[in-house]
Order: C-alpha cells, then structure tokens, then sequence
C-alpha cells in the first residue's frame, strides 16, 4: 500500500511514485519539523507553502506546538492560516522573524529563486527578507541551470499607471537576452492580475541566461514603475527538495 506522503521523510528514494502534489507534501512536512513553539513564523503563498501551514494547523491542534504567531505572507495565506486557527500578525509588530517557510517557482544551483508566479512576491520578499532561517520546499521540478530556465516568467511587480510604458522599459533592459514582456491576465476573462497591493504584475521571458542577477535586479529596481522583482538573490537559507531520489537538503 502506498504510504501517505507525510509520513515519507527519510533520505533513501521511494519505492513508489509520487505525483507532483504529494512532492510538495513531502517536502513541506520536512520543512516543518524546522518549527519550535514560541516562533515567528513566516507563511509562504502556492500550493507547495499551503500543506506546510495545514501541517502547522494540525501540530496546533494536537498540542504538539504553542505559542507560534505566523505572518502572512498573502491574502490568500492569511484566510487559510486563521482558519486553522494559527494566531496571526504583522512585520510592524513582528519585524524579526525566526523561520519563514515558502515554496519557488524555480531554484538555481546557487539557490537563487524566482517567486511570484503566484502574484505574492513582494510581501513575501518584505517578509522572507526578515527571516532568521528561510526554508524553501519544493519539488524536483522546480531546480533548473539558470534564472528564466524553466522557460516560465520571472514576475515583476509594477504600478498599474503606464504599465505599457514600464513593460517596454523592462523589456529594453533585457535586450540582448531576447526578452519577452506580458502582462499578466486573469484567463477568465483577460482583465489584469491585481496583487494584493493593487499593483500589476509583468511576466518577463528569457531566452538565454540573464547572467549577473544583481545587476539585473537592480537596474530593474532603478526604472520608476518597478515595485519588486521576483528574484530572491541569496535569500535561502535551507532549500528541501523531494524527488524521484528521495528527499534532499541543501544548506546555504
Ligand atoms: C507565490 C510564489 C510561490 O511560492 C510559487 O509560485 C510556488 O508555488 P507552488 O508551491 O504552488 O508551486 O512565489 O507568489
């Protein structure tokens, strides 16, 4: 019988197959054996950060955890944390936090990340910025050679005025790396994504590798309409990645 993915912990790899959603279980119930009673606790946004707060949510519930105080790191994430009950508050009050757990759209071989395909990016970076230990989880299919490698966007979030003109700014930064700016659309019915913080967000492709990160980073910082990027450059600090091979640990 086919174990529940929680209980699948150890290193050696699985003599089962796992669908993408139980990787992320996996991953996300490693992760949370990171958590102490009495932590400020950083919730992450996505699928992958949704089972860490459900298994939070349960630790609390059993008693086998007390006195946490999670920060949101979304809308999205703060409904789901306060209806498991998991007290809630906010980098005014909390602006040091222990451990912030999340999930990444892609992971590079240094540990960078693309985040915000999800729309969260900014407050999770305001947030997973603060963070004593910032423990990424994700599956296998997250890892790739270089930022953009997925061949998905690397978000960017940018006010709503003149989006067009700050899309072409973006756009002409990236040039030579054949880049490629949208913005990104609600499918059901073509209206623009709004963040929780009312902003829009572009989604930049690349064809080839953008290279210096920072640089890049920052010269997409530096145009006016740019709120964030959604590279979180050496931010990591424990990366928890569940694979075909087992589970695996990378410490930055
Ligand atoms: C949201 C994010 C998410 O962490 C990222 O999109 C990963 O999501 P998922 O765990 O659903 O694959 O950055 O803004």
């Amino acid at each position: 019988k086919k174990p529940d993915p929680a209980a699948v912990i150890s290193s050696p790899p699985p003599p089962f197959k796992f669908t993408q959603d139980e990787l992320k279980k996996i991953a996300a119930y490693k992760a949370v054996e990171y958590v102490e009673s009495g932590m400020v606790l950083g919730l992450g946004t996505g699928s992958t950060a949704k089972h860490a707060i459900d298994r939070i949510g349960e630790l609390l519930r059993e008693g086998k955890l007390a006195d946490i105080i999670g920060i949101p790191t979304s809308t999205q994430t703060h409904e789901q944390a306060s209806s498991l009950g998991i007290p809630l508050s906010d980098l005014d009050t909390h602006p040091v936090l222990d451990l912030a757990i999340d999930g990444a759209d892609e992971v590079d071989p240094d540990m960078n990340l693309v985040k915000g395909r999800g729309g969260s990016l900014l407050r999770e970076k305001m947030i997973e910025g603060c963070c004593r230990k910032f423990v990424v989880i994700v599956d296998e299919s997250k890892l790739v050679d270089y930022v953009g490698g997925s061949g998905l966007a690397v978000p960017v979030e940018v006010v709503p005025f003149c989006w067009k003109f700050t899309a072409q700014k973006l756009k002409s930064l990236f040039e030579e790396g054949g880049c490629v700016a949208k913005l990104r659309v609600l499918p059901e019915n073509g209206e623009p994504f709004v963040t929780d913080n009312g902003n829009f967000i572009i989604d930049l492709y690349f064809k080839r590798d953008i290279g210096d990160l920072r640089a890049a980073g920052d010269a997409m910082l530096r145009l006016a309409g740019v709120v964030e990027h959604g590279m979180f450059i050496d931010m990591a600090t424990t990366l928890i990645v569940a694979g075909s091979f087992g589970l695996t640990f990378q410490l930055h």
